[in-house]
């Protein structure tokens, strides 16, 4: 009898795979990463004990993307590679010079009190929990303002993690040490830390489609990191158009060096190659 270990996909059933893939999530698997597929899916084989790879794609296909083995399945796909002040200069712009410079204009009567922040497909909520210790930090000049920073991601068990606030020592590496003692605290889990409630407070977490329009209101700015990379032109034209309707005016966008959005991104004004704004 053969296993679901030992089955075999065949080049038209990894095409179907690459197409479902490709429509709920506009991530494209290249020929190179055909033979990953197939070992992460033969492992979603063996949790589920379907018996092969036809099985198991109806058994997707069946299933809404919001149920948790779409999400398992998704996690053996995307990376959720993540870590706090990841990209050290897109932190320090953020720290000294845009929130110095929107608290000023907020003394000066010419904004208001107010600042919204959406760290794009955010995985485990570290690129939100960095704008939330930055922001925290300045929360003296900065009161009373309103802040909201919404983390959002495809992956259920991202966002579900985003929500616990607890960070291993490998994702705190660049966190500052005196904002770690600050802004953070010994989780139960021995060698992770949690963010204070003071930090969760600014933060709430969602699970979304970049594929998909988000129904919120525009935000100040918008990180849109790391998420892009293997997404064709027609996908990460879609996501681009979706976050680019939030974006205010004299808004920023962050995006990742790897993102290869420039082209999408025409009607910005182009600050960095990571750094965007729309006038
Ligand atoms: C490498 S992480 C990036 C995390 C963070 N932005 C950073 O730069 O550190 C990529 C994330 O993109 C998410 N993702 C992939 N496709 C997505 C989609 N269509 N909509 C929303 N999130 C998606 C994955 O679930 C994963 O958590």
């Amino acid at each position: 009898m053969t296993t679901a270990t030992e089955t075999l996909i065949s080049p038209e059933l990894m095409m179907r795979y690459g197409k479902l893939i490709y429509d709920v999530t506009g991530i494209r698997i290249s020929p190179q990463k055909q033979a990953l597929l197939a070992n992460r899916v033969r492992r979603r084989l063996k949790a589920t004990n379907i018996a092969d790879f036809e099985g198991y794609l109806r058994h997707l296909q069946k299933l809404k993307p919001a149920n948790a083995e779409w999400d398992l399945f998704l996690q053996e796909i995307t990376t959720h590679e993540t870590y706090l002040f990841r990209d050290e200069s897109h932190w320090t712009w953020f720290q000294d010079q845009y929130l110095a410079a929107i608290s000023q204009e907020a003394i000066a009567g010419k904004r208001p009190r107010s600042l919204r922040i959406w760290s794009a497909a955010c995985s485990t909520g570290d690129e939100a929990y960095s704008a939330a210790v930055c922001v925290a930090a300045c929360v003296k000049q900065m009161s009373p303002w309103t802040i909201k920073i919404i983390g959002t991601d495809i992956g259920i068990g991202a966002v579900e993690q985003a929500r616990q606030a607890t960070f291993s020592q490998r994702a705190m590496k660049l966190v500052p040490p005196s904002l770690r003692t600050r802004y953070f605290t010994a989780a139960e889990e021995p060698e992770f830390s949690k963010a204070k409630p003071e930090l969760s407070a600014l933060v709430q977490f969602r699970q979304h489609n970049l594929l998909d329009p988000l129904r919120e209101q525009p935000f100040d700015l918008i990180f849109l990191k790391n998420v892009l990379i293997y997404f064709d032109e027609a996908s990460k034209q879609r996501v681009v158009a979706n976050v680019l309707k939030l974006l205010a005016p004299g808004g920023y966008l962050v995006a990742g060096a790897a993102e290869g959005i420039s082209d999408h991104l025409k009607n910005l004004k182009r600050i960095h190659a990571w750094l965007y704004r729309n006038e």
